[in-house]
């Protein structure tokens, strides 16, 4: 029960990682907001723990919206803040619009700043910690993922950046880059368009069952809001299963 009397706000509640992380720290006693889009994803979110999780709707692309769901989460004050929300989008550049290029940097990573920004002087008060979201797409050129890798890099800056500035005042803030994750996200069609399958494979697990549940990643994400972290903070945690090793 790492998480007891702590308050932890989670976004990307609906499904995947989001979601595993929401139900893993309300198992160990965490008061949990778990904030998406959308309400039918909370809804089942919610059916599957029994523990302390209530719901909250906000849209990524609105940052009104994600001051507004820190300051009620926060109402009685806030111990953790897991940027997990996101969207993939990808396919060859030459195709790519800068529209679908703003919104992966919207949902991906201005909301994330909002998020972080609105959440810091609460977490300054109970000498809490963040948990963003980023991916190996975050620390290597990801052929085919123009926005997603630049977002995803952004997510990466933005944590260092925060980690360094906030580290006197008692807040971490750390990032975990997860390789593949069997999530709806990765088992959407291909996009149209030519794609070189062997440059966007080069990197797969070296594991033999490389390919990660999104509980492998809540594992991570929880030690990292956990107190067992309490000397990590500006780090990148990869789960890929060895992805990036080599
Ligand atoms: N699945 C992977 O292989 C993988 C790998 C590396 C990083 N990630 C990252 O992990 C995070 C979670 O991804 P996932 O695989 O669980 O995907 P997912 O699609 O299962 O979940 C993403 C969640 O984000 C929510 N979301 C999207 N746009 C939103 C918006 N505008 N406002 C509010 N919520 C919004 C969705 O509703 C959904 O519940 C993302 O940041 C993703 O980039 C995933």
């Amino acid at each position: 029960m790492r998480f007891s009397g702590r308050t932890a706000l989670v976004t990307g509640a609906a499904s995947g990682i989001g979601r595993a992380t929401a139900l893993r720290l309300a198992s160990e006693g965490a008061r949990v907001i778990a904030a998406d889009r959308d309400a039918e994803g909370l809804r089942e979110t919610l059916t599957l723990e029994a523990g302390d999780m209530r719901a909250a709707h906000y849209d990524a692309t609105d940052l009104d919206s994600c001051r507004a769901l820190v300051a009620n989460a926060a109402a009685d004050g806030l111990d953790i803040l897991c940027n997990i929300a996101g969207l993939l989008d990808w396919g060859p550049t030459l195709d790519f619009d800068e529209a679908r290029f703003e919104r992966l940097i919207a949902i991906n990573l201005t909301s994330v700043f909002g998020l972080c920004r609105a959440a810091l002087p609460h977490l300054i008060e109970r000498g809490g910690n963040i948990v963003n979201m980023a991916s190996t797409a975050g620390v290597q050129g990801t052929p085919y993922s123009i926005g997603y890798a630049a977002s995803k890099h952004g997510v990466v800056g933005l944590t260092k950046s925060l980690a360094v500035e906030f580290a006197a005042r008692g807040v971490r803030i750390n990032a975990v880059c997860p390789g593949h994750v069997d999530t709806p996200m990765t088992r959407r069609p291909p996009p149209e368009g030519e794609v070189d399958w062997a440059l966007m494979m080069r990197n797969a697990p070296k594991l033999a069952d490389g390919i990660c549940t999104p509980e492998d990643v809540a594992e991570m994400v929880a030690f990292l809001a956990s107190d067992q972290a309490r000397k990590v903070t500006g780090a990148l945690f990869t789960v890929d299963g060895g992805q990036l090793a080599g």
